[in-house]
């Protein structure tokens, strides 16, 4: 009897496709069958669609309601998220729940948000170099994206570090186009290892925030190939993530959420992208422009001045300005994810078990491993834990440890441990998990007496520094999405505060607690100082437990700090942040010349080196030797322990061209991540990834290896600290575009 009534909708659901509500019985839903690859099942699912429900797909909401429209959240949508398209139940395909982003599950903003873990910034992850921690906080996020019912995690930022003075630094990996194509590769396919889609975003080129709705980016687009480009390809091919999610600016003069050359031709055409593009919140310009041009869907519609794929895009498929294949392809692509990364097949649900204990500790793992140890002169550091007297100043370092703003904001299990500060609203609130360093401190310290001070009176701080064995300053800096630091300096006053206290007391540590490079005019006056970015769920133990030496700091720069902006490709960013509508060009004249790139390019010394990092022990190298093998370059060396205390080194290769031409002196070609007990010794064997070796070559869309000789040298940063290099001879090569030696 039931399985008539089925075969009865069905019936009519053929006939009568809009009128269909019920479900079609599994026999009339081939594409549900788990042994067809996600291409066939498609394939299948979108034949069975009619128009109207293949439109569907492309059009997004945004989960919240919209204040400036007053819309109300879509039906369905999980409460405060960022974003729902509602699925097919006739076909047995299931709501999109979107959530942000790459360090948690974030809410949109509301008195009550989700709690959740959140991981340290981007940048504490790549600080890592480690591919195995990428991968395990992205799995660890998307176990707390599925249990509280979300299917898209709009996670994956890879925006390389044009300038450090970003708002969104914090939640991407650096300026190198390999390092952090890799670490966010790993950490998306952490994610989709919970049946979940994560994107890659903001492609392309949106690497500032100042003025990111309108602003034209011109660079050479070999350049871009070999920096922004290339790390968002490196991203896609190491993740084979669900979707992309194309950025507010222009490109070339065209938004990139309509731009031909991007989404069309480098994305899908050259890389080979099955996935499918997303807009932005606030991204999509146009409709048939941006269909054709390759964009598949628009999200937060409500974000747009017109709702571009909606009734206009069933309007452009109708007359022929957008075709029928084309929608179709759209369509393809998105449900194509679904099938491939298990969303139909494994639904979710919210109400899942997390368990908090467990994810703050992957948290806190991230924390350590990626906090850098950017200076440590007499050994200040490791603290002792018979230390008689401990002086903890500023940073809110009495109840907690700062997070970055905008919609990647992950609101703490346990709540905000200082409300209350500016800015309140977008794109605040100003968030401080509530890991207490003094807490910590005091748990590695217990016979130690600490005193606190909130260090608003630099005097007062110098004098409560003054009277005890170790200072320790926790400086802050609050960077978010759309709100690009005005300068490196630290803000608030807290540079004469670190320099009185100081003054005060010369085993003075700093801690800072920033969303990327700042500049240090008292660094000469300290001893220490530790980068720990934002260090998440679990930052307040993790920075404790790395002063105390319970962890031996591992984390490396993922970026350069400069002395100061006169440093920088562009010392005064372009754009003006009380005009966010005013068009203006960006002129990335240094092209793929990207952070260490430059800084060796211009001759520059900067404060610390991209790469940089100490460690309690020292590590040596050894029998460095390199050859060509199976087409590949292999680089080969010991390291070995030198000191008293296990560690963990991050030895880089950078080759440099001693005939050909690159854009700079040298590159990052690899890596390792090397866990060392004291004394012992390990073999690396770093196989280069060839596209690196290589320049490219925009109209024959080749990577072009040149044949003569190349400096390899094998260091522990990239000002060659501890350098050791050999010569090697390359034989001429061309790679296709993906980076295939072409036959
Ligand atoms: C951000 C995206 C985010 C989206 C949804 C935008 O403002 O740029 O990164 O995923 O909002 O919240």
């Amino acid at each position: 009897m039931r399985l008539r009534h089925f075969t009865l909708v069905a019936a009519l659901t053929a006939a009568f496709p809009l009128f269909a509500t019920a479900a079609d019985t599994p026999a009339q839903q081939p594409w549900m069958n788990r042994s067809l690859s996600a291409d066939q099942r498609a394939e299948l699912a979108v034949k069975a669609m009619t128009r109207q429900e293949k439109l569907r797909w492309v059009f997004g909401y945004f989960g919240t309601a919209f204040a400036p429209k007053g819309t109300t959240p879509p039906k369905g949508s999980i409460p405060f998220s960022a974003g729902f398209v509602p699925g097919n139940p006739r076909l047995g395909l299931p709501d999109l729940q979107e959530t942000d982003a790459g360090l948690g599950v974030a809410t949109q903003a509301t008195p009550t948000p989700r709690e959740r873990t959140q991981l340290p910034s981007g940048l504490a992850t790549a600080s890592t170099w480690d591919t195995q921690m990428a991968y395990a906080g992205g799995a660890m996020i998307g176990s707390e994206a599925r249990a509280s019912g979300f299917n898209v995690m709009l996670a994956g930022g890879v925006n390389l570090m044009r300038d450090p003075r970003n708002g969104r630094n914090f939640e991407y990996a650096g300026e190198d186009p390999l390092l952090a194509g890799t670490i966010v590769g790993h950490a998306v396919k952490g994610i989709e290892s919970n049946h979940v889609i994560s994107t890659v975003k903001h492609y392309a080129l949106n690497d500032q925030e100042t003025g990111r709705n309108e602003l034209d980016v011109r660079i050479d687009k070999a350049a871009s190939r070999m920096s922004d480009l290339l790390a968002m390809q490196l991203a896609l091919e190491q993740s084979d993530a669900g979707s992309v999610m194309c950025s507010y600016n222009r490109v070339y003069g065209t938004y990139a959420c309509e731009n031909d050359y991007l989404l069309n031709e480098v994305l899908k055409k050259d890389w080979g992208f099955k996935g499918y593009v997303m807009s932005d919140w606030g991204a999509t310009h146009s409709t048939a422009e941006a269909a054709n041009h390759g964009l598949d869907r628009q999200s937060g519609q409500e974000f747009d001045k017109s709702p571009y794929f909606g009734g206009a895009l069933e309007e452009a498929v109708k007359n022929g300005h957008v075709s029928e294949a084309r929608l179709d392809d759209m369509a393809t692509r998105i449900v194509r994810a679904m099938f491939a990364k298990g969303v139909v097949d494994n639904p979710v649900a919210q109400g899942g078990a997390i368990d908090f204990a467990k994810n703050g500790a992957v948290s806190r793992a991230t924390a350590e491993e990626g906090a850098v140890l950017l200076k440590n002169d007499n050994h200040v550091l490791p603290l002792s834990k018979d230390v008689k007297t401990i002086a903890i100043i500023g940073g809110h370092a009495d109840v907690g440890v700062l997070s970055g703003g905008g919609s990647s904001q992950v609101y703490p299990v346990g709540g905000n441990a200082v409300p209350g500060l500016e800015p309140k609203v977008w794109p605040g609130p100003v968030v401080y998990h509530p890991s207490s360093p003094l807490r910590a401190i005091k748990a590695l310290a217990p016979d130690a007496k600490v005193v606190y001070d909130d260090g608003l009176d630099p005097a007062r701080a110098a004098r409560v520094a003054a009277q005890a064995d170790v200072a320790l300053v926790f400086a802050t800096q609050w960077i978010g999405e759309a709100n690009d630091a005005t300068s490196l300096a630290l803000p608030d006053n807290q540079d004469k505060l670190i320099d009185s206290v100081a003054g005060a007391n010369a085993r003075t540590v700093v801690v800072l607690e920033t969303g990327g490079p700042v500049a240090m005019p008292w660094v000469a006056k300290t001893p220490a100082v530790l980068e720990a970015w934002y260090p998440g769920t679990s930052g307040g133990e993790a920075i404790a437990r790395v002063l105390f030496g319970v962890v031996n700091p591992g984390g490396h720069l993922p970026a350069t700090f400069p002395v100061s902006e006169e440093q920088l490709p562009r010392p005064k960013l372009d754009g003006d942040p009380k005009q966010p509508d005013q068009q203006f060009t960006v002129e990335y004249k240094e092209g793929a010349a990207v952070g260490y790139k430059w800084f060796d390019k211009q001759g520059l010394t900067p404060l610390f080196p991209f790469g940089h990092g100490l460690s309690y022990t020292t590590f040596s190298y050894a029998g460095l030797a390199s050859q060509v093998k199976d087409g590949r370059l292999h680089v080969r060396f010991k390291v070995t322990n030198t000191g008293n205390v296990a560690g963990k080194d991050v030895p880089q290769v950078y080759v440099s061209p001693l005939s050909a031409k690159w854009e700079a002196p040298k590159r990052l070609a690899g890596w390792d991540k090397v866990a060392l007990q004291p004394g012992e010794s390990k073999e690396v064997d770093v196989v280069v990834e060839p596209r690196i070796l290589g320049m490219f070559d925009e109209k024959s869309k080749t990577w072009r290896i040149a044949k003569g000789k190349y400096k390899v040298v094998l260091a522990e940063d990239a000002a060659g600290k501890n350098a050791t290099s050999v010569t090697v001879d390359l034989p001429a090569s061309t790679l296709d575009v993906r980076g295939r030696v072409r036959r």
